[in-house]
């Protein structure tokens, strides 16, 4: 089933066209990963299915439903956004900035409820980061602010989840704890999860599909066996590698020349 798609999705700035006449199909309850070279449109195309850049041309459709035709707030109850470098407001506290991930969940009068303390403190106990709750967002470490943007991703507990570069910052360590996070969230609540990722190996080893962009365009999609060849890794990085299993997971494993 697919849950969210475009349809000759057209985006760019300005007079610039970045992702041109573009096709893609999101499917639900998959974890998919967007790999690519800097500049070739990863983000542009993230903002594109978040409504957040609004098309040239072409169509969004979010459960068969174009997304022009919700309303805002309909849109931030199903898909969870977090952008690659998100602005937080000056001197906001990780409690605070997590618990706007419920706005969208809570009605006219912003009426905090246990289920939006719950929500919370779920999801800064899955990111390691309860620790934090009182500390000013500005003080932190790159990493740990990486993991309360995480968190306040998960407090609106969305059907889907759109995370660019969720674990830019991260040591590897934590890299792997957050897309083993990514997985179980999966795997327990079904939750689609499309995550822009740039480390090749772990994304051909969390993810159940990946789509490879160059240019603007998706030039292999599939399941991780099938994308991430050493031709592929040519084309779309420059790179010439050897691509052999992963020992642990059998998963290709990017091994440069
Ligand atoms: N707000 C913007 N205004 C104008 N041009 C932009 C804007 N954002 C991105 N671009 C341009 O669009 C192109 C694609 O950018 P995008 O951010 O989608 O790349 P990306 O694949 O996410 O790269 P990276 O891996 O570096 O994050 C680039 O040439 C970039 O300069
Ligand atoms: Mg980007």
């Amino acid at each position: 089933m697919t849950k969210l798609a475009a349809q000759g999705l057209t985006l760019g700035y300005d007079d610039r066209v970045v992702v041109d006449r573009l096709d893609v199909e999101i499917l639900e309850g998959k974890v998919t990963t967007v790999v690519g070279a800097n500049a070739c449109g990863k983000s542009t195309l993230l903002r594109g299915l978040a409504r957040l850049l609004r098309p040239r041309s072409g169509v969004v459709l979010l459960d068969d439903r174009p997304l022009d035709d919700l309303s805002t707030l309909e849109v931030a109850r199903v898909l969870g956004v977090l952008p690659q470098t998100p602005v937080a407001p000056d001197g906001i506290t990780v409690g605070d900035l997590v618990g706007r991930g419920r706005h969208p969940h809570q009605g006219w009068f912003r009426r905090w409820t246990e289920e939006d303390e719950a929500a919370v403190a779920d999801a800064l106990d899955a990111t390691g980061s309860q620790d934090l709750v009182g500390r000013p967002l500005r003080e932190l470490s790159g990493g740990q602010r990486q993991r309360v943007w995480v968190a306040m991703a998960l407090a609106q507990q969305t059907e889907v989840l759109l995370l660019d570069e969720p674990t830019t910052y991260l040591d590897l360590n934590h890299q792997v704890e957050l897309l083993r996070l990514l997985r179980d969230l999966n795997a327990r609540s079904g939750k689609t999860i499309v995550v822009v990722l740039h480390e090749l190996n772990l994304a051909a080893r969390f993810s159940d599909h990946m789509i490879a962009m160059s240019d603007g365009r998706i030039v292999a999609q599939g399941a991780p066996g099938d994308v991430v060849t050493a031709e592929l890794v040519e084309e779309v990085f420059g790179l010439r590698s050897m691509v052999v299993p992963d020992p642990v997971a059998g998963t290709p494993l990017v091994v440069p020349l």
